[in-house]
């Protein structure tokens, strides 16, 4: 299995930026291109959230362009606050699961040797999120489905506090987190929202942010609770693989660059080198 994960695209229509300043238009299209090359070749690609800036039907039309253009693997996706469910249903209505739920955009994929469960956070008019009760009701029913299979939850807002903008993170994250230790299948805990490389346990799963494929959230700690500022660190994509372990496979998680740097080199010991 090689998943590939992208994460806040922040698309906005033909000819603008976001901000007024950010092209993430081109940068999600560069972010593409390079998923298309990554070799070996994705088996599924998921994008969780942020796809749009302000959740306009022209940024989904734009979206919808940019990903015919790129990939030929199947795309999976849900919303983040800057998207509106709506809009994104009825511009994404072509990809797989995004309308399977009358209310939400919420489905399982079920065709990979983890079984992946696509979660919607999104609060309308909120840059916070929440699992609702019907939200909740609707996992805990779909993980007791199948407690044996190794599973994966995709979700925009993750459920942990990181120390950067954690007012708009998922609210009742107690409760969320029981139901993840209700389910110990669930292995990996995969979101978004934040924009930076951030890992932490929720129950026995481990969860990570993956960084953002456009603009990136700076890291000051030291300003826990305000909104804040946002840079052009490299952007990058994970990639999620199933492995053998010693005590059974695992989801291995790694971290791509979109842009190239210098090398490969070949490794080459000197005289002095311990082995
Ligand atoms: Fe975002
Ligand atoms: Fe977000």
């Amino acid at each position: 299995m090689n998943l590939i994960q992208l994460t806040d695209l922040h698309c906005v229509r033909y000819g603008r930026q976001a901000m007024g300043r950010c092209e993430t238009n081109t940068l999600a299209e560069r972010a593409l291109r390079a998923v298309r090359n990554f070799r070996p070749r994705a088996d599924a690609v998921l994008i969780t959230g942020d796809l749009t800036d302000n959740g306009l039907p022209g940024e989904y039309e734009l979206l919808a362009g940019i990903l015919r253009r790129t990939l030929d693997v199947p795309v999976y996706v849900i919303p983040g606050n800057h998207d509106r469910r709506e809009n994104f249903r009825a511009g994404l209505a072509h990809l797989p699961g995004v309308t399977s739920d009358p209310e939400f955009v919420q489905y399982t994929i079920e065709d990979l040797p983890v079984r992946v469960i696509m979660l919607d956070t999104v609060i309308p008019g909120n840059p916070a999120g929440e699992m609702c009760a019907r939200r909740m009701a609707w996992l805990e029913a779909r993980l007791a489905e199948q407690p044996g299979r190794p599973t994966m939850i995709a979700m925009h807002h993750p459920p942990f506090n990181c120390g950067l903008n954690d007012a708009i993170g998922l609210r009742d994250m107690a409760g969320f987190t029981a139901l993840v230790a209700r389910h110990p299948q669930v292995q990996r805990i995969i979101c978004g929202h934040h924009h930076r490389p951030v890992t932490a346990p929720v129950a026995q799963a481990v969860a990570s942010i993956c960084p953002g494929v456009a603009h990136q959230v700076e890291l000051d700690l030291g300003q826990e609770g305000l909104i804040g500022l946002w840079n052009l660190e490299p952007a990058a994509f994970q990639v999620h693989v199933w492995l053998e372990q010693p005590g059974g496979p695992a989801i291995i998680s790694h971290t791509a660059y979109v842009d190239s740097y210098p090398g490969p080199f070949p490794f080459q010991a000197d005289p002095e080198s311990p082995h």
